[in-house]
């Protein structure tokens, strides 16, 4: 069928749009009832999940996997991961065991403070306004107080409020910075209503009964801050370098530990082995985030303004030897949620904070952060000793055996073919076929 425009696709019904949208496939009418099969059974799920998104007509399934054994200042954590990457969830067992029987990852440094802006231009005298900004803040906390009220409740609220002059960088802007503490919610929305509040009552306090183009205050937008470069947790790992010699596939620890450090200092110098480096980090974080129920995109994207605040984009985490001690170390700007959002409305997020013990938004911090170095330990392992194709490819070969519908003796004998070989689709599907396929 060719694609054309779509008018008022989002008034259809869930099995309206998902029959419209599947005639685009070669075969509808299966493409159709696999959209419905991928769907909750349970009908109160099954609603409840539809109508966390608009249009939704099927749900995309990642494999959900566990970590085992990731301790996190002396307590063992169980950790769920959604990835479709086949080796991650292998690599970051291998090394949270490994980190496990070396007393594990320590949280160095917790902050919690999220913030958020509302811009403005402010076409009067600099002078009036900076005059008036006493009575404007009281104004705008005192407005504040509605909003706020619960979340002060369960222990959190405003923490500061200040005017910032932007006139060097844009005539006549100025922005209002609001920092707060959202205890275990992510508290984007919370945020946010907090600022379009804060929007509002600005337009109030100078409206002066204008018109809105009369106005010497205009509020360009309120939006919360991803840059949560004050929300940070930092965790270590540390372990003599003779422990080392079981990870290290056969190197010398003096060398592993020299080419380990090496390593993470080129992910430091060079912005582009730095992408590469935070990736291997971010395999880990987004997993687990997803598995909880948590925003990935607000994760990656406050990572990569924090891996730029130098000026330029650096690998976040880091290794050094000291004392024949490895240590290695990540800071990462994090602001995740127990509460709210979707932890509690996607049946598997709630269950994955369950598996958890149902930690605090402190404890999953810690939790995520020792996943992301986990997984970043793990790649850097693999790509100073045999490099990465070897695991990758193990897994790989698996997946590639099922999409050529192997039977249990074809992945006997491809499993003892492959090893130690390299894998490529062309050669498994070659050895395959000359097995009778
Ligand atoms: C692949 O998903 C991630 C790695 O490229 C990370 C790294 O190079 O450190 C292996």
């Amino acid at each position: 069928m060719r694609t054309r425009i779509l008018k008022g696709f989002s008034k259809l019904t869930e099995n309206q749009k998902r029959n419209l949208i599947a005639q685009y496939c070669k075969d509808p009418e299966g493409a159709e009832g696999e959209m419905k099969s991928l769907l909750f059974a349970d009908p109160e799920e099954r609603k409840n999940f539809l109508e966390l998104s608009e249009n939704t007509i099927s749900s995309f399934h990642l494999p959900y996997g566990i970590v085992p054994n990731v301790v996190v200042d002396g307590k063992v954590y169980h950790v769920p991961m959604a990835i479709e990457e086949s080796s991650v969830v292998a690599a970051a067992s291998h090394s949270t065991r490994f980190w496990a029987e070396h007393g594990g990852f320590r949280v160095k440094q917790l902050s919690t403070i999220k913030l958020g802006h509302v811009y403005f231009r402010w076409f009067g005298e600099p002078a009036a306004l900076l005059q008036r900004w006493d009575q404007l803040k009281a104004h705008l906390l005192e407005h504040l107080k509605k909003v706020t009220a619960s979340m002060v409740h369960r222990g959190g609220g405003v923490i500061s409020l200040e005017l910032i002059d932007e006139t060097r960088s844009i005539e006549n802007l100025y922005k209002l910075e609001l920092e707060v503490d959202t205890v275990n919610s992510m508290g984007a929305n919370f945020i946010n209503t907090c600022l379009e509040d804060m929007a509002e009552g600005l337009e109030v306090f100078f409206g002066d009964g204008k018109e809105i183009n009369d106005r010497e205050c205009q509020v360009s937008m309120a939006i919360l801050s991803n840059n949560t470069a004050k929300c940070t947790v930092t965790v270590e790992a540390s372990c003599q370098i003779d422990s080392l010699s079981r990870i290290t596939e056969g190197m010398p620890v003096g060398l592993f530990a020299d080419k380990m450090v090496l390593a993470y200092q080129i992910a430091h110098m060079d912005t582009y082995r730095a992408a590469t480096h935070n990736k291997g980090i971010m395999n880990g974080v987004d997993a687990v985030l997803i598995a909880t129920g948590n925003d990935f995109r607000a994760a990656e994207a406050a990572t990569h303004a924090y891996a730029s605040r130098s000026g330029q984009y650096r690998g976040l985490s880091w290794c050094e030897v000291r004392d024949e001690v490895l240590t290695l170390g990540l800071t990462l700007p994090l602001a995740v949620g127990t509460v709210g959002g979707i932890t509690n409305l996607h049946p598997l997020a709630r269950l994955s904070l369950e598996i958890l013990g149902n930690p605090s938004a402190r404890d999953l911090m810690g939790i995520v952060a020792a996943v992301g170095l986990a997984t970043n330990f793990a790649s850097v392992r693999s790509l100073v000793t045999t490099g990465i194709q070897k695991g990758h490819m193990r897994l790989h070969l698996s997946n590639m055996l099922n999409a050529l519908n192997a039977d249990e003796e074809q992945r006997k004998e491809a499993e003892i073919h492959f090893r130690g070989k390299k894998v490529s689709y062309s050669a498994v599907k070659h050895f395959i076929n000359g097995r009778g396929h």
